[in-house]
């Protein structure tokens, strides 16, 4: 059987990792997994139990005892917490306001980075996130950082909110929370959004979804006639 290796997929906000990611995992049978997504299931659970954003304590302890999985959906994954589908829950504007700062406590990282590593132990996985290529998985054979300008990205997130019927904000007040989540996840101290001295770097803005598929692949393929 031919080797299966990870890849890390890496971005800021609504570069459209995870579209590409969920593509990319399908093609090659590997299992996908979406990192943003278990900080978001960490921070619904906290504004769910009331919890303040700056009771640190109390959501990294939140984050210890909470149990995120996943299952295979169409036309996303299908994510839970604590065994119950909250996979609309998590893209409410409240979350995406408040995720930046649960995503910044060092405890729910490491929480959420022990995790993930052993999510992606047997290799075969696609995984999407900030800190994939330059925290989570280090040695991961192929490392991509998705990029696209911060007014197209807010305008795929204005269609995608618009596709699946979520309330959503204005196209310019998207585009403010998309630079200003940009800001907070680069200049926060533990592990901030950053491109892997070794990642391959992907400017998305002009490109079609099926193209960004077929250059991750294209690298993926050459990666494992490498590896042998
Ligand atoms: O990709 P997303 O918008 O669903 O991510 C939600 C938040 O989680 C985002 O503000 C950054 C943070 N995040 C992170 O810090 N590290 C990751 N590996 C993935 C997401």
């Amino acid at each position: 059987m031919e080797k299966q290796i990870q890849v890390a997929i890496d971005g800021p906000a609504s570069a459209g990792k995870s579209t590409v990611a969920k593509l990319v995992a399908k093609k090659f049978h590997y299992v996908y997994c979406d990192t943003g997504a278990m900080y978001r299931v960490v921070t619904l659970a906290a504004l769910n139990r009331g919890i303040s954003m700056e009771d640190t304590a109390q959501i990294s302890k939140l984050a210890q005892e909470i149990k995120i999985s996943f299952a295979p959906g169409e036309p996303e994954q299908k994510v839970f917490l604590n065994g119950e589908e909250v996979t609309t829950d998590i893209r409410q504007g409240r979350i995406d306001q408040n995720v930046s700062a649960v995503a910044a406590i060092p405890e729910v990282r490491q929480e959420m980075t022990n995790l993930q590593r052993q999510i992606a132990r047997e290799g075969g996985i696609v995984m999407d996130g900030r800190d994939i290529g330059s925290t989570v998985l280090p040695d991961a054979p192929v490392k991509i950082f998705m990029v696209a300008t911060a007014h197209e990205r807010a305008r795929r997130r204005y269609v995608e909110n618009k596709a699946k019927g979520i309330k959503t904000a204005s196209l310019e007040e998207l585009q403010k929370e998309i630079e200003l989540r940009d800001k907070k996840d680069s200049s926060r101290k533990v592990s901030p959004l950053t491109q892997a001295p070794d990642a391959i770097r992907l400017d998305t803005t002009q490109l079609t979804i099926d193209q960004v598929v077929d250059k991750i692949s294209t690298i993926i393929k050459k990666t494992l006639n490498e590896l042998g």
